[in-house]
């Protein structure tokens, strides 16, 4: 009857595809609630590797269904691009994909615009995947957008080319308009929409409330990462979407009394992609080396991933947002070979120490006060148990833990979904 979260407490790619895979044979169906194709998920199994971005990560699971829910932005180019790479999969859509008919639509026009604005911005722009999130959120909250239920409509292309042309002439305002690619993007996009009428396109909300009356258990599954958030992360820099617990309920139609755990996955060190704050970044060759041992290049822009020490001041910030009942710790097995391992455990700011995420996270103002854990050597990718992982890394599993007032029940040593260690 009741519904859990998972969601990332970071700056996104904390791991969340990775735990979904491995959580989805304990749930009846996946719903992914906000976000977009901006969204990387990676799973590795049987030697295999697979990014998905706007399809929920329980897709390779025999029984699960996936939905897309009303809180997701859909590009259908994307969309069927996705669908094509899992054609060796032999996967029944029909049965395990639904689509909400609320979900908004990404048009070409949309990914023009978010274009036209990161270049006009110049040195402030986001960092925007450039996947059109943003100017598709806008219109949603405009009350302009268009929903994929519209596409059965008989005025649907009267709506397209309505909301095309606003576009056009909105872009006009800009200097750089990249308005050069729109036909053949347009011809793509039209043909993806006839394909997706071929789906099975759903009242999601509805769907959802049946199952839980039928005692479903349903997992909801969130992109990027809390400190992206558009209202809790670090504003201007951060997605256009609600990351934290509250947009599962917005975004699929469940009401906060039935949310049971809240799973909140962190990577054992920080990583953010694109611009903005980052207080524990590091410049140096721990960085280097986490950049390299993590593989951190984006799954959906494979752009360099920033990387740093762990931040607690954030974290805890995320948890309490959310109401993180678990949490799930990732690639303590990237942070094997250094000797000591540090941990931001306040902010000094110029009006002190600061142990609360603050307004303005500015990277010149905030300068990280670290303690430093001892760090280990062993290898534990290919461990399969806790009581075979080191002593020093246990000490800050522990430690972690302990700081953080909140259990972590999943330690994962690697990609695969094999090695996940549960507590
Ligand atoms: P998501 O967006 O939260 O699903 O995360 P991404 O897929 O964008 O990025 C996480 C990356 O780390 C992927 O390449 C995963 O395959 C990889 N990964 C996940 N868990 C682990 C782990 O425990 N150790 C290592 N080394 N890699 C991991
Ligand atoms: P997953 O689900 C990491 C970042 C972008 C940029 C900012 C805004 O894989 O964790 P947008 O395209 O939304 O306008 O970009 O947010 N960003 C992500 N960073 N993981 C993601 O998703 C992200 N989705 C967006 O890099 O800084
Ligand atoms: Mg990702």
């Amino acid at each position: 009857m009741t519904v859990d979260l998972i969601l990332g407490l970071q700056w996104g790619d904390e791991g969340k595809g990775k735990i979904v895979d491995v959580l989805t044979s304990s749930y009846d169906i996946i719903a992914r609630f906000q976000g977009g194709p901006n969204a990387g998920h990676t799973l590795e199994f049987e030697g295999n590797k697979h990014v998905l971005h706007t399809i929920p990560s329980g897709i390779f699971h025999p029984k699960a269904v996936n939905l897309i829910g009303n809180g997701v932005v859909i590009d259908p180019i994307i969309f069927f691009q996705e669908i094509d790479n899992l054609a060796p999969y032999g996967i029944n859509f029909d049965e395990k994909l639904l689509i909400s008919k609320k979900a908004h639509l990404i048009l070409p026009t949309h990914r023009l615009l978010d274009a036209a604005s990161e270049t006009a911005k110049g040195k402030a722009k986001i960092g925007s995947t450039l996947k059109g999130i943003g100017p598709t959120y806008m219109d949603k909250t405009g009350r302009n957008g268009i929903r994929v239920g519209d596409i059965f409509a008989s005025d649907w292309n009267e709506k397209y080319q309505k909301l095309t042309k606003k576009h056009i002439e909105i872009l006009k305002g800009f200097e750089d308009s990249h308005e050069l690619n729109l036909d053949e993007m347009e011809a793509v996009f039209i043909k993806s929409i006839e394909e997706l009428r071929k789906f099975k396109i759903v009242d999601s909300e509805h769907y959802l409330h049946q199952a839980q009356k039928a005692g479903k258990k349903i997992l909801a599954e969130g992109a990027q990462g809390s400190l992206l958030d558009i209202d809790f992360g670090t504003y201007p820099f951060v997605t256009s979407s609600t990351t934290t617990a509250a947009g599962a309920c917005t975004g699929l139609g469940i009401a906060p009394n039935k949310i049971k755990d809240v799973f909140g996955i962190f990577k054992a060190y920080a990583t953010r992609v694109g611009s903005g704050p980052f207080p524990t970044e590091l410049f140096n060759e721990d960085c280097e080396t986490m950049g390299q041992v993590g593989n951190e290049f984006g799954a959906t822009t494979g752009r360099s991933r920033r990387c740093g020490w762990i931040d607690l001041v954030a974290l805890k910030y995320s948890i309490k947002i959310n109401g993180v009942t678990q949490l799930m710790m990732m690639k303590g097995d990237v942070l094997s070979g250094f000797n000591k391992i540090k941990v931001c455990t306040s902010y000094q700011t110029s009006q002190g120490f600061q142990d609360y995420f603050p307004y303005d996270v500015s990277d010149e103002d905030i300068k990280p006060v670290y303690e430093e854990l001892a760090g280990w050597n062993e290898n534990l990718t290919q461990m399969t148990e806790f009581s075979q992982f080191p002593q020093n890394f246990i000490n800050y599993i522990e430690y972690l833990e302990k700081a953080l007032e909140t259990p972590i029940k999943i330690v994962s040593v690697g990609p695969d979904r094999a090695q996940t260690i549960y507590r």
